[in-house]
């Protein structure tokens, strides 16, 4: 499995992947709307025999309060095709999508997903941190990452993601 950013020729297979791993294409039509405007802060696919299976997203995001603001990468979505799911695939994409954010500089990432998926890569319940998410979620399913020491002391507000991403 080769784990690289994702290159034009991919744009197609990306789509397929998040259709599939979503049975729906709002996934696929926000990351396209996203890439489109230059939204996409990172865009890795998982390739195995020249095949893209998997696909990791992040955009920028922040948490706000009255007075500050945090800034943050938005990871949505994670996506493997089915017939490739839990061989690791999701998890080589994580490894080293986070990898790349630290080197990037992103002190911390927001995610909305599975409770019991994320919190082994180090998400925490964003709540802890008083983060509330504006979209309509269980609480254990909106969570935070600190990628730098530090990264949550005093932090409170609203996650935001990009527009896109309202409804999907
Ligand atoms: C969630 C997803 C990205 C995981 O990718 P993957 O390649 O199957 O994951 P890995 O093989 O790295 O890890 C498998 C582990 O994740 C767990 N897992 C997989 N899907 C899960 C889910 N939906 N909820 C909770 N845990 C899940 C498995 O139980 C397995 O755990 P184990 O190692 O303890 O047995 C993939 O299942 C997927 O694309 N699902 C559909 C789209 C989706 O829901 N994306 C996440 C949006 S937040």
């Amino acid at each position: 499995m080769i784990i690289r950013p994702e290159e034009p020729p991919d744009i197609a297979a990306i789509r397929f992947v998040n259709e599939q791993a979503f049975d729906g294409s709002g996934e696929a039509n926000a990351i396209e709307a996203l890439r489109d405007r230059g939204a996409a802060s990172l865009s890795l696919v998982a390739v195995i025999a020249d095949r893209v299976v998997g696909h990791l997203f992040f955009t920028p995001a922040g948490i706000e309060s009255a007075d500050r603001s945090w800034p943050a990468l938005g990871l949505a979505p994670l996506a493997v095709l089915p017939e490739y799911q839990r061989r690791g695939v999701g998890s080589a994409l994580m490894d080293a999508g986070l990898e790349e954010c630290r080197r990037l500089g992103c002190e911390r990432i927001i995610v909305l997903g599975h409770p019991d998926y994320y919190p082994r890569f180090g998400f925490e319940r964003a709540s802890q941190y008083n983060v509330r998410f504006e979209f309509e979620a269980p609480d254990e399913a909106c969570m935070i990452l600190a990628l730098q020491p530090g990264a949550l002391d005093g932090i409170s507000g609203v996650a935001k993601y990009q527009p896109e991403w309202n409804g999907v």
